[in-house]
């Protein structure tokens, strides 16, 4: 929420607006997990678990009241996503009371897409159930992994075998199942990886995303592998999973979408996340939650106990803003969108302003090192090969001469 209480945008376009919800707890903290995210003990006072719904609510409330004041009417939401932490730490009524709240103030799109994050451990037959018929439609479980040892160097706590009952559970209750996981664990072998594919793949998710570890600074694995405990990982091991996953996936069905996430057809790819990588708008709720609307971007307080407190004294829990530059945005857009199958229009290159349209010799030669596909190059849009999706990172800089 803006911390100044003024929205400082102008009226919303046409495009679909989204809500994102963060719910900050977890059990235990994996080690290699740098989220804002707290265990029980971390957290005291206003911020605890029991009240957490009805300290969003007033968040809601009063986002509401603010986009009223500032523009009159409030856009339907196309697509909304609760993301932790572990939302299903929250009792199943918690989370459906915040959804309802949602709707009270801002009302769903029709066919709405409406997620929930949910860890393998922490849910049930009836949690799911309490979901839907509160109107959830799709739900996202951390498997990670398969291998028992992987787990264990990821300090994951769940029993691989709850994340079939999970799936199941879900899906008798009718919503979409994604599965999360995790590739490139120091100690993890190629074959362990095929298996946890080839596990996950039996359990016939509608869409799967899978994520290179990041040995994130500050967390226990960075500093096991400061240490030499845990080999650090390895940029030709992460390819070599990467190539092996979009094989098995691709064979099985799925459809690459981004560069980390395949679906099973096109009516499963989380439109939830496609809205940030097209940079539509959106509303982020907890502490620490990012927004961002018509190019200007805010975030909330980070801890859950300074958020608790703003809210419970009436004010913001803005933290602070900006508005991107014509330039700032149009290097966002290029590294956002150039990482979706749907590519990045050619004629988007063009700087803001400067007139200029992309070296041709640039794309000519990202297409002669097989980098990105010749026959959407020449129809005007960037899309990523399977060599170019590898590259990403180097593609984009090369697309965006400094
Ligand atoms: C908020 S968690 C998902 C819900 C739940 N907390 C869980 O872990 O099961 C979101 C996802 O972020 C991914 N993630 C977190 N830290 C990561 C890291 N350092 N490298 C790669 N992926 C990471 C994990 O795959 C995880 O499933
Ligand atoms: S990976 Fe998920 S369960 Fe583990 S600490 Fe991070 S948010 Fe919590």
């Amino acid at each position: 929420m803006p911390p100044d209480g003024v929205l400082p945008f102008g009226p919303l376009g046409p495009e679909p607006f989204s809500a994102y919800v963060h719910i900050p707890f977890c059990r235990v903290r994996c080690g290699y997990c740098d989220f804002n995210t707290y265990t029980a003990t971390e957290l005291g006072g206003g911020a605890n678990q029991s009240n957490y719904a009805q300290t969003l609510r007033r968040e809601i409330a009063l986002a509401a009241r603010m986009m009223h004041d500032g523009d009159a009417s409030l856009p339907t939401l196309r697509t909304v996503f609760f993301g932790g932490g572990t939302p299903t730490l929250l009792p199943a009524r918690d989370l459906a009371a915040i959804l309802t709240a949602l709707r009270e103030e801002w009302e769903l799109a029709p066919g709405a897409e409406v997620t929930t994050e949910a860890n393998p451990d922490s849910v049930d037959a009836a949690t799911f159930k309490t979901l839907k018929a509160a109107g959830f439609t799709r739900v996202s479980i951390g498997m990670q992994s398969s291998d028992p040892a992987v787990l264990a160097t990821l300090e994951r706590t769940h029993n691989p075998e709850n994340v079939g009952k999970a799936v199941r559970w879900a899906r008798d209750a009718g919503l979409d199942v994604s599965l999360d996981l995790i590739y490139g664990t120091p100690g993890e072998s190629l074959d362990s990886w095929r298996r946890s594919l080839g596990d996950a793949l039996e359990l016939a998710p509608d869409h799967v995303s899978a994520y290179a570890l990041i040995v994130e600074e500050g967390t226990k694995l960075a500093a096991q592998v400061r240490r030499g405990e845990v080999p650090d990982i390895d940029d030709d091991d992460h390819a070599d999973k990467y190539v092996l996953a979009d094989e098995l996936l691709s064979a099985a069905g799925y459809t690459w979408y981004e560069v980390s996430n395949w679906a099973r057809s096109a009516a499963h790819e989380s439109q939830h996340n496609l809205a940030y990588w097209r940079g539509y708008n959106w509303w982020g709720f907890g502490p620490g939650a990012h927004s961002h609307i018509n190019g200007v971007r805010w975030w909330n307080v980070k801890h859950p106990t300074a958020y608790a407190g703003k809210l419970e004294n009436g004010d913001t829990p803005g933290a602070g803003y900006e508005k991107l530059t014509p330039d700032q945005a149009h290097m966002e857009q290029v590294l956002l969108r150039s990482r979706i199958r749907e590519g990045l229009p050619i004629a988007k290159l063009a700087r803001p302003g400067s007139g200029d349209t992309v070296d041709p010799g640039v794309i000519a030669g990202l297409i002669a090192r097989g980098l990105i596909d010749p026959q959407r190059a020449l129809a005007g849009t960037i899309e990523l090969t399977l060599q170019g999706r590898l590259l990403a990172d180097a593609v984009v800089h090369e697309l965006l001469p400094t």
